[in-house]
């Protein structure tokens, strides 16, 4: 297999990625980090230093699912001890699958800070994708704010809590204005500044292939080309039966790609947008520009950007993953049913005052010692032995605030039995507050899941599973569960290591909503000394020569 080599420090530098000076995380000095590209197959070695000089950092290859290297997944205090200051680690690993991916920090709120960059997986040599494109455009999405990642983080643990609210800016590839409007022409870049668009060329009368991969900390967006029609024909990873639409939805964590035909105009340009949907907001629209070769970069549309559709209109919002289907000959679940049954009710708490997230009424909190290692080396001190729950009081009432708001805080992990089929069903639920019950995007490390539907309200044992799609379920790595509704996924758990599942809102996540899956770890062979070097794994090894 061809390995690819690279050699990469994190840091922080002065950038405006909005026009607006702040410090960002950025790799070789570039934000966002660079583009990795490599084909299916393909070993990639990444020997990440960290120059931050007063903080830890990770990298996790979202979507990747590290089969035989769980130490490689870069989940800080789950496969490994966060690098030192100074100090570098290996990652290195096989992409098995061609597919839209990205990369991020995953330690505190790095990714919050710009710690990102796109991953694209081509197909092996001698293999073709099943649709045909003659070009490809790249845009990896994500949120901008002015308060710093410390403030972010200081006030999330703050009590009581204080919410870091909307986005400053949206940013696409990493630029996007603030205080100008390009569509009203108020805006003078000069073509060197940070934040100027990205200008996507395209020639006429061709097909591209759109990969479109969200690394929002908070938000769920809304992407349209004006003009042109999108064809949905790849989810996270995973080819989907191929379908049109104006305009596609996508939750932090989701990647997707979209073909588009070049069919318009060719002597105009056209604008490219992303809004927030979900929330209530007052975020402006990123936009960029749809270049045809012969028109002039600088020219604008003389069409009016897409509108993004209404924030809270969920329904349209669930329709369009609903017409996600695995594409023909695409793996299916084992049709026999799970082995294992595990309901995460989905609440908003407090823990002696702090705001958390919690699931079955845990709100995740990690230990100082990575669960890689301490399960591998038995060290059964370095998290809490209680097993969280499986399910949630038959009586509760998902349409309102809990009576008693009040959780508790555990970094117990859920053990699954190797090679089991295992269904979770991610039950949504009032806030704290009355009539609020949000989006989450739960994201799953070292597997895929199928994704066997939505349902509305509680889901109910013998009537939900009825109508389970077990046809043609799409495979992903991150759904939904939208306001007061239930999602249900099935996934085999055949790859051993400590893995992560979380709502893949970063601030959400930090308030503790999130699992942890172990299984197999006896299997697992070759942990980098490096990995092991913090907390309890180090004492036990501090004798030994690696
Ligand atoms: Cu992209 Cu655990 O996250
Ligand atoms: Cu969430």
């Amino acid at each position: 297999a061809t390995v690819h080599h690279f050699t990469w420090e994190v840091g922080y530098m002065f950038w405006a990625p909005n026009c607006i000076e702040n410090p960002v995380m950025a790799i070789n000095g570039r934000f966002p980090g660079p583009t990795i590209r490599a084909k299916a197959g393909d070993i990639i070695h990444f020997d990440l230093t960290n120059k931050l000089s007063t903080e830890g950092v990770v990298i996790h290859w979202h979507g990747i699912r590290q089969i035989g290297t769980p130490w490689a997944d870069g989940t800080a205090s789950i496969s490994q001890c966060a690098i030192s200051p100074g100090e570098t680690f290996p990652y290195r690993f096989v992409v098995d699958r061609p597919g839209t991916y990205f990369y991020h920090g995953h330690f505190g709120m790095q990714r919050s800070a710009g710690l990102y960059g796109s991953l694209i997986i081509d197909v092996a040599d001698g293999l073709k994708e099943p649709f045909h494109y003659n070009g490809e455009l790249n845009l990896l999405l994500s949120d901008w704010w002015h308060l710093s990642v410390h403030k972010q983080e200081l006030g999330l643990s703050a009590t009581p809590m204080r919410w870091i609210n909307e986005p400053n800016s949206l940013l696409i590839n990493g630029q996007g204005k603030s205080n100008c409007s390009i569509a009203a022409a108020t805006c003078n870049f000069t073509e060197l500044q940070q934040c100027a668009p990205e200008v996507l060329r395209v020639k006429p009368k061709q097909t591209y292939r759109l990969r479109i991969a969200s690394t929002t900390a908070l938000a769920s967006l809304s992407v349209a080309v004006a003009n042109h029609k999108l064809v949905v024909v790849e989810a996270d990873g995973n080819y989907v039966e191929p379908f049109e639409v104006d305009d596609l939805y996508i939750h932090s964590g989701e990647n997707y790609s979209v073909l588009i035909k070049t069919d318009q105009d060719p002597t105009k340009n056209y604008w490219i947008s992303a809004g927030v949907v979900g929330r209530k907001n007052k975020t402006s629209q990123a936009l960029t520009i749809l270049n045809y070769e012969s028109v002039h970069a600088g020219k604008l549309p003389d069409s009016r950007p897409p509108d993004t559709p209404l924030w809270n209109d969920t329904i349209r919002m669930r329709s369009f993953v609903e017409q996600l289907r695995g594409l023909n000959n695409s793996p299916l679940p084992p049709p026999a049913g799970a082995h294992r049954h595990i309901v995460l009710l989905n609440t908003q708490n407090l823990y002696r005052g702090q705001t958390k997230w919690a699931l079955n009424n845990v709100s995740l909190s990690l230990p100082a010692t990575p669960y890689l290692g301490s399960i591998r080396y038995s060290l059964i001190d370095a998290f809490d032995a209680n097993v969280p729950l499986e399910s949630f009081p038959n009586d509760y009432d998902i349409m309102a605030p809990a009576a008693n708001p009040n959780c508790t805080v555990s970094s117990g992990v859920y053990w699954l039995q190797i090679n089991s089929t295992v269904d979770v069903i991610l039950q949504n639920a009032n806030t704290m507050s009355a009539n609020t019950s949000e989006i989450h995007p739960w994201h799953l490390h070292g597997h895929d899941f199928w994704v066997l539907g939505y349902g509305d309200g509680k889901f109910v044992d013998g009537v939900g599973d009825k109508n389970f799609n077990l046809k043609d379920p799409p495979l992903r790595n991150t759904a939904v569960t939208f306001p007061y509704g239930w999602t249900a996924l099935r996934f085999v758990a055949d790859n051993p290591g400590v893995w992560a599942f979380h709502c893949h809102i970063k601030p959400h996540l930090h308030m503790g909503m999130g699992v942890v899956f172990a299984l197999g770890v006896e299997r697992v062979q070759g942990i980098p000394g490096q990995a092991l070097a913090c907390g309890l794994t180090a004492k036990l090894f501090m004798n030994t020569k690696f």
